[in-house]
């Protein structure tokens, strides 16, 4: 059905790549980071990549030199495109006023309640999405491919997949399993979804629709952010109910570990940073102690390690735990700065630990990136455990800055961090603490080895080396989401003639 798009022999491959945040555009998580960086990577592959999300007031605001290419039937406001401003990768926005135009997050308003019309707001973007994919813009450009992200795009494969017409492929990429997009069954009877989609063989869930099984159920393919995570996804523990589903379509999945921006994450050029550091010489980590210590009015020691925790503050990733073990820390003399938002609760219950140890330990909510970098910057170890990780961005960026992560086993982080006491599958040297049972005294006696070896500034220095030196760029893993477009296009299409050839090779 959809062989009309695949790409005739050399023109360059057209994919539409679909997100709810991209950055600059709008950011709450990891997720915004992907869909800045592996587009900008499948570009200098010599992929045509183009980008969509909604119109949000940020959104508007970033992107360059817009003008109106599709108008949409009914109420549906119009699709603009425009230019990213950093990569100058063309992207498209829908700009639906009523539905995009607030004051508030992509998913939530500013006293973090979802809006309440979300299933409206994504199942509209979805809609304009595959209309644009379907139809192609005003000048006539229309993808080869799909490239949709979690829950908020999960319908697109799915309206792709029961157009009944020739049609572009799809790709669905999982970057967590636990946001699931959940909503009434009536409201999308109400909205006129099809039939088929409503179904338990559909992307019914339990008496509700679930975008996110949408995606799972009808992309050609699937991929997720690591291959531990891929594994993981196959199993009751972290499947988050969708297991059986993807256990059915294994075949289709495949694990792709995230990559970092090396250029925007580098301390060697940071421009967030008071002086600057690499792996051979790391006196601009000291500066950047020394400084974040004063600006936070923690008292100085030089003999204890600095720890940072920048991070949602969320169960997933541990956020509780980390809580409670937060006496046990302050008591062994670490100085810890946490910067992050998330559970309003937990956000309290830091504020007031900080407040009670004023000397060691502060908390600033919220979210700045140049803060971001400077903590990394200044930090002896980063706290990133997590419940489950599907990869786990932070993690790699705290590696690049030297601080040492201590953290679980699991997702993306079995796949990046290798313990110090360990190698690695491919011989890797260590790199971090890793702690397998997901508990405050597991935590504790993780920080308590990490605390040891601090005080050996020749061996730390070594691990630190070795984590700085780690090559987490984009390049490798854009090439196999290349390869998954590649395989789609010759085990789809249905003459030879149409298997595409990539123009960068
Ligand atoms: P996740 O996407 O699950 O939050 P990742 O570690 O993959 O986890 O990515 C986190 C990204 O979000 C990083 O770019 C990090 O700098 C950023 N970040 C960390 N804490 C916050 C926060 N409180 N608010 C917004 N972004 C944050
Ligand atoms: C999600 C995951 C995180 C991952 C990010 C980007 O937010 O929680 O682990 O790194 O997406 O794929």
């Amino acid at each position: 059905m959809f062989t009309r798009r695949l790409s005739p022999t050399g023109r360059r491959l057209r994919v539409l790549f679909a997100a709810a945040e991209i950055y600059p555009f709008a950011k709450t998580g990891g997720l915004a980071d992907v869909g800045a960086a592996l587009p900008a990577a499948l570009a200098a592959l010599g992929v045509e990549v183009r980008l969509i999300l909604p119109g949000y007031v940020s959104a508007l605001d970033t992107a360059e030199n817009k003008r109106m290419v599709l108008r949409l039937p009914g109420e549906r406001g119009g699709v603009l495109l425009g230019r990213a401003p950093d990569s100058g990768l063309p992207v498209y926005l829908l700009d639906q006023p009523d539905l995009f135009r607030r004051d508030g997050g992509p998913y939530q308003d500013r006293d973090k309640h979802d809006w309440p019309d979300n299933f409206r707001r994504f199942t509209c973007f979805c809609r304009a999405a595959a209309d644009l994919a379907l139809e192609g813009d005003e000048d006539g450009w229309a993808p080869d491919l799909v490239h949709a992200n979690d829950w908020h795009t999960g319908l697109v494969p799915a309206l792709l997949a029961l157009h009944g017409g020739p049609r572009p492929a799809s790709v669905f990429t999982i970057h967590n399993l636990a946001y699931q997009g959940n909503f009434p069954l009536e409201e999308a009877h109400a909205a006129g979804l099809p039939p088929a989609m409503l179904r338990p063989e559909g992307a019914e869930f339990y008496g509700q629709f679930s975008f996110l099984k949408a995606g799972i159920r009808y992309a050609d393919r699937l991929t997720t952010v690591s291959p531990t995570y891929a594994r993981e996804i196959l199993t009751t523990e972290f499947g988050a109910g969708m297991d059986g589903l993807l256990r059915d379509r294994a075949d289709d999945l495949v694990g792709i570990l995230n990559g970092i921006d090396q250029d925007l994450w580098n301390p060697a050029h940071d421009g967030y940073l008071p002086a600057r550091f690499d792996a051979e010489d790391r006196a601009g980590k000291r500066c950047a102690k020394a400084g974040i210590l004063a600006e936070f009015g923690l008292d100085p020691a030089e003999d204890a390690p600095l720890i940072i925790g920048v991070n949602r503050l969320t169960h997933q990733k541990m956020a509780d735990v980390v809580l409670e073990a937060l006496p046990a820390l302050l008591d062994q003399g670490m100085r810890i700065v946490l910067h992050g938002q998330g559970d309003r609760e937990l956000e309290t219950a830091f504020v007031a630990a900080a407040a009670a140890r004023p000397a060691q330990l502060a908390v600033r909510i919220g979210y700045e990136e140049g803060l971001a970098h400077r903590l990394n910057a200044a930090a002896d170890l980063a706290l990133t455990p997590a419940r489950f990780e599907p990869c786990g961005l932070t993690t790699m960026y705290a590696m690049r800055y030297g601080a040492l992560p201590v953290t679980r086993p699991v997702g993306g982080l079995a796949d990046t961090v290798v313990d110090i006491d360990e190698r690695g599958e491919d011989g890797a040297p260590g790199t971090g603490f890793i702690f397998t049972e997901p508990t405050a005294a597991a935590l504790v006696a993780s920080l308590r080895r990490a605390g040891r070896l601090f005080r050996i500034p020749s061996a730390w220095g070594h691990f630190q080396k070795n984590a700085m030196r780690r090559d987490f760029g984009w390049e490798r893993s854009a090439r196999r989401y290349l390869a998954v477009y590649e395989e789609m296009a010759r085990s789809l299409a249905a003459e030879p003639a149409r298997i595409w050839v990539p123009a960068a090779e």
